[in-house]
């Protein structure tokens, strides 16, 4: 490399264009998903208290958000429910009536040009709020996983586009694979949650999808935060058991694992900016202590930078204005 002073790295700097011209990592709107919450119910919009900008909607208002987001060049959402009822098994999780399966129905009939993916688990429709059926206070894995290809196959069926797996059980990968095939759905791509971490940064989540276990933690399945070698184990097992995109998650805090996975695999790599991420951005932002567009934009980027293809944010809609 020349030096100074024939090398200069401010000249590229001087002139706004010739900055844009040269940025290396940009953020464009297909690179975004939208997470939305749904509810039973009609004409509902309920602000979650802990993510301002973010609601509880009811079918009818989700087709209208989506409609506004698909007008906005965002072209997928994942989706949340809120059950009309929960039980020990989480029943409503694969019930082809339940609130997913309905939402998904009438966002894919009256949405043109949208992904709709949708997260599997079961810690929305259960009432002890754990991802799994538990024996005590465990949860049992081979169990769960057989509920979880029930509702990967029922959402589905209900004309979901991608399946969204985010229980960390293990083999649930490869069993909802196979009963997604053996159901004749063996074009429906899975983006699994591969690594994710039993991280505080999930709170305000718990909140918008009233899914607060009621003892306990989720550190039996869930990883822990200090551990990177494992995210690399355990992101070569879902994609040897059929995953199509593997994620990480939280983002902010964990862009060295996102690096590690995009490198090692090559992989498509989804990661997720989380409700605890977007909530401090928000919150400060609010507090007039950071500016709110720059700071959501530099978490953004770093978050492409790091080594993701595709980013589920919170903020896909008021980064889309800026795109
Ligand atoms: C369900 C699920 C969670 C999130 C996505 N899917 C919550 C959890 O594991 O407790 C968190 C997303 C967020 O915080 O925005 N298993
Ligand atoms: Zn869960």
């Amino acid at each position: 490399m020349a030096q100074y002073p024939v090398q200069r790295l401010r000249r590229l700097r001087y002139n706004s264009i010739l900055r844009e011209m040269v940025m290396e990592t940009k953020l464009s709107k297909e690179d975004l998903i939208y997470p939305m919450f749904v509810c039973p119910g009609t004409n509902i919009k309920n602000e979650v208290k802990s993510m301002p900008g973010v609601f509880q909607l009811s079918i009818d208002n989700a087709v209208k958000e989506c409609n506004e987001i698909v007008n906005q060049g965002i072209s997928a959402v994942i989706l949340f429910g809120i059950p009309e009822k929960k039980d020990a098994v989480g029943s409503e999780a694969y019930n082809d009536e339940g609130i997913i399966q309905r939402a998904v129905r009438e966002i894919k009939s009256k949405v043109k040009n949208l992904l709709v993916v949708t997260d599997v688990c079961l810690c929305e429709y259960t009432d002890h709020g754990h991802c799994g059926i538990l024996s005590g206070e465990d949860i049992l894995n081979d169990e769960t996983v057989n509920l979880l290809a029930r509702e990967a196959v029922s959402h589905a069926k209900a004309g979901a586009d991608i399946i969204a797996p985010s229980d960390m059980m293990d083999g649930r990968v490869s069993v909802i694979r196979k009963a997604l095939d053996y159901k004749g759905f063996t074009k429906i791509p899975i983006m699994s949650y591969a690594v994710k971490y039993a991280s505080g940064y999930y709170g305000p989540f718990r909140d918008a999808a009233e899914s607060t276990p009621s003892f306990g933690d989720r550190k039996s399945h869930q990883m822990n935060i200090g551990n990177i070698n494992e995210a690399l184990r355990e992101a070569e097992s879902d994609i040897e058991e059929g995953a199509d995109i593997i994620m990480v998650k939280p983002a902010g805090a964990y862009l060295d694992v996102i690096k590690a996975v995009k490198d090692n695999f090559g992989m498509p790599t989804a990661a997720y900016q989380v409700s605890g991420e977007y909530s401090m951005i928000k919150a400060a932002g609010r507090l007039g202590w950071i500016d709110e567009e720059r700071v959501m934009l530099e978490s953004l980027i770093a978050i492409k930078r790091a080594g993701a293809d595709l980013i589920l944010t919170y903020f896909a809609k008021d980064a889309a204005k800026l795109l």
